[in-house]
């Protein structure tokens, strides 16, 4: 009998109908899902969990540390915890540049506080002082975030510098990113579960949260079937880059351009209140269809996570290729050298 198993928080809907669908599906035989069980936690000793799917770690760091010992004795841990671990909103950025998908113009801000335990000799690396030079890469308005974050804490929209230093001085040791502000037509939240199942939903951030998902794409006809068609890609290439098996990925578009604003979400909300009784549905759907796959698959004693193209090709000694931004740094320089003749 392999055992599927959720570990989650406060979420009230979603863990029950996920863990209903499975045992619909299977029929309790051969494979079954429940919540997930925890006593004594030692070291490489394995979970009896095929799969578990991880919806509360970033919150609780002893489960973070348990789930890294389940994974190395066998269980497929959705998602990785040590990728997980490691990625931030700045780097998710930077590698979504890389693979091609258009995100806001972002800078990383170090922290308005020293990090305990540091003086000023720990930042003679530093050269920090030219705000103006900061303000004109990104304009006003802009959004200042922290680099790792989310559930809109600490999330600030600002209009000019006066009110960009009243926020900085609030943020305290947080590491923020500055971004510019995308103005835009159509707002959107994608699933993305198992790197391959999309679903895409209208989104309007400026309503109250219970009516964030109340709301109707704008673009229509031809250019609203190739928005579509280009945010799933791009929702595709990130997930896949990340390497996350059950993820969101938010889009604001600009000009007909989706722009990826906030893509590393891996305990999505995912309750049936906020997201609605449709969305609910096909969420809790994909989530049974992907861990029973993913139970089916699993190797005991493997390694039975799922890594991303970054890692992949690290690890394999294949250094990812920066097409895209070594072609706009090539056709930059190009044009520079045909202003010059000119
Ligand atoms: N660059 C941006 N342009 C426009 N809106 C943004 C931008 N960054 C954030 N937002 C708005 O702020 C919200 C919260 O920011 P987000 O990056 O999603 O942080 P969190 O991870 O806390 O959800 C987004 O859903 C979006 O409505
Ligand atoms: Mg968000």
């Amino acid at each position: 009998m392999k055992k599927i198993g959720i570990l989650f928080g406060q979420e009230n809907t979603f863990p029950q109908a996920f863990v209903d669908r499975v045992n619909e599906k299977t029929g309790g035989t051969k494979m079954m899902a429940e919540f997930v069980r925890i006593d004594q936690v030692e070291q490489a000793v394995p979970t009896d969990y095929a799969v578990i799917i991880d919806r509360i770690s970033q919150d609780v760091p002893f489960y973070r540390a348990y789930l890294k010992n389940a994974a190395l004795g066998g269980t497929a841990v959705i998602n990785n915890p040590f990728w997980w671990s490691a990625d931030e909103k700045f780097f998710n950025n930077a590698l979504a540049v890389q693979l091609g998908v258009p995100v806001p113009r972002t800078l990383l801000l170090p922290s308005k506080e020293r990090p305990h335990d540091t003086s000023h000799n720990s930042f003679r690396n530093l050269e920090w002082t030219n705000w103006e030079a900061a303000f004109q890469k990104i304009g006003f308005p802009a959004f200042m975030k922290p680099h790792s974050g989310g559930g809109w804490k600490n999330v600030y929209k600002l209009d000019n510098a006066d009110e960009f230093f009243r926020a900085y001085d609030e943020t305290g040791q947080l590491v923020m990113l500055l971004q510019e502000a995308v103005d835009f037509t159509d707002y959107f939240r994608c699933y993305c579960i198992g790197g391959k199942e999309v679903l895409i939903m209208p989104y309007e951030p400026r309503n109250e949260p219970h009516l964030r998902y109340a709301t109707e794409m704008k673009t229509t006809g031809a250019a609203g079937k190739k928005l579509l068609a280009t945010m799933k890609d791009y929702v595709l290439k990130l997930n896949q880059g990340l390497g996350y098996d059950f993820n969101t990925v938010e889009f604001a578009v600009r000009d007909g351009i989706p722009l990826a604003i906030d893509f590393g979400n891996p305990a999505p909300d995912a309750d049936v209140h906020s997201v609605g009784q449709q969305n609910f549905e096909w969420v809790v759907e994909a989530a049974a269809n992907l861990a029973i796959s993913r139970a089916k698959a699993q190797k005991p004693g493997a390694d039975n996570l799922t890594w991303g193209t970054f890692v992949r090709q690290s690890a394999g000694g294949v250094a990812p290729a920066p097409k895209k931004v070594e072609a706009k740094k090539e056709d930059e320089a190009k044009l520079k050298a045909k202003k010059k003749k000119e």
